[in-house]
């Protein structure tokens, strides 16, 4: 008997505690505490108990109704409390809180219309791996191993067994493992890539960030010559940066292009006469060239039938180059400073 109060009491608290209205309450009342009631169906076995059996059967019975009484209670109450009182009124005329809004970083800003320019004279954007094997990142673009070319792009190796053929793993210290990537894609020409991607070196001060993104196109196809590469040169200098703005093509050495070539954009200010921000007239944006014959060879192409040209440019130095952006601090662009990330 004992035990089924017990149920009985567990019972009833939960079925009050789930209760969504009024009407539920009133209908629980009614079927544990009235006449009836589940309660009252054990009042009625009174009679075949001894005396204190009924004694302590009917104090049982009386602390369960009161805490039935009780959690109705409360119950009611608190649903009462939840219904709109009649005085409440919104005030619509109120202005609201806008939510901040957000916008894409201004490298991803970059990277979005650098891609938009070349693809409209039909580059087509690509990306490969950021974890690279040696080969692509080096060996195949000519530069074999222990090659002392190889120190400039002061590289982050992965500690993993290295591979047969491709060598050790690295993260890509820049975007040009891509082009030995594309030709392998598309085993023949034409070839109009873009490849921009995240590249990683180990160097960290106010005009270098570990972390850092290129933008590298190849052109492949017969009888291309530099200035096919000026053309799309100034196109893109055009294109970003204004009208009046051209590239100069400087001497260079690069072990994947020959000839090779860095090239340079025209000051913003003085348009290449030389003032005082610039001096000489000129910017350096990045390195370009012929694609090297060893270079092809290395990708499966007839390095006598085909040629092409390549460059490949920082995104976030393309973009400092921008007249009236100067950022003085290089890390800012991955520091997480809302109130730099603000102004772009
Ligand atoms: N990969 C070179 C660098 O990171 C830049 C570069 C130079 C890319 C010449 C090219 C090129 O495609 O032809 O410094």
């Amino acid at each position: 008997m004992k035990e089924s109060l017990h149920n009985l009491r567990n019972e009833a608290l939960a079925l009050i505690q789930e209760a969504r209205d009024i009407k539920e309450i009133n209908s629980l009342k009614i079927s544990f505490l009235g006449r009836k009631g589940k309660l009252n169906e054990y009042t009625k076995k009174f009679s075949e108990l001894k005396k204190e059996e009924k004694i302590e059967l009917g104090q049982l019975i009386n602390e369960l109704k009161k805490a039935i009484e009780g959690a109705l209670r409360r119950k009611e109450r608190s649903l009462k409390s939840d219904q709109p009182k009649k005085t409440d009124w919104f005030d619509f005329t109120l202005p609201g809180k806008r939510p901040e809004q957000g916008h894409l970083h201004l490298v991803s800003q970059a990277i979005a219309e650098i891609s938009d320019i070349f693809e409209k004279i039909g580059f087509v954007r690509v990306r490969y791996p950021q974890v690279e094997w040696d080969w692509y990142a080096f060996e195949a673009l000519n530069m074999p191993k222990n090659h002392p070319a190889r120190d400039e792009w002061e590289t982050l190796f992965i500690k993993a067994p290295p591979h047969k053929k491709y060598g050790q793993m690295v993260l890509t210290p820049q975007t040009s493992s891509g082009q030995i990537r594309e030709m392998e894609r598309l085993k023949k020409p034409p070839i109009k890539m873009i490849n921009i991607a995240k590249c990683h070196r180990r160097q960290q001060d106010i005009t270098h960030t570990i972390m850092f993104h290129q933008f590298e196109g190849l052109l492949i196809d017969k009888n291309i010559s530099i200035a096919n590469l000026k053309g799309v040169l100034d196109y893109f200098a055009k294109s970003f940066y204004g009208p009046e703005r051209k590239t100069r093509l400087r001497p260079f050495h690069f072990n994947f292009t020959e000839p090779s070539f860095e090239v340079d954009i025209n000051c913003p200010f003085c348009l290449g006469k030389g003032c005082r921000t610039c001096k000489s007239g000129w910017h350096e944006l990045g390195g370009a060239g012929m694609v090297h014959p060893n270079v092809l060879k290395a990708s499966g192409f007839d390095s006598k039938k085909y040629n092409g040209f390549a460059f490949g440019f920082g995104v976030e130095r393309t973009f400092m180059m921008r007249s009236g952006i100067k950022i003085d601090d290089l890390r800012l662009f991955y520091s997480n400073d809302l109130r730099f990330l603000w102004q772009f």
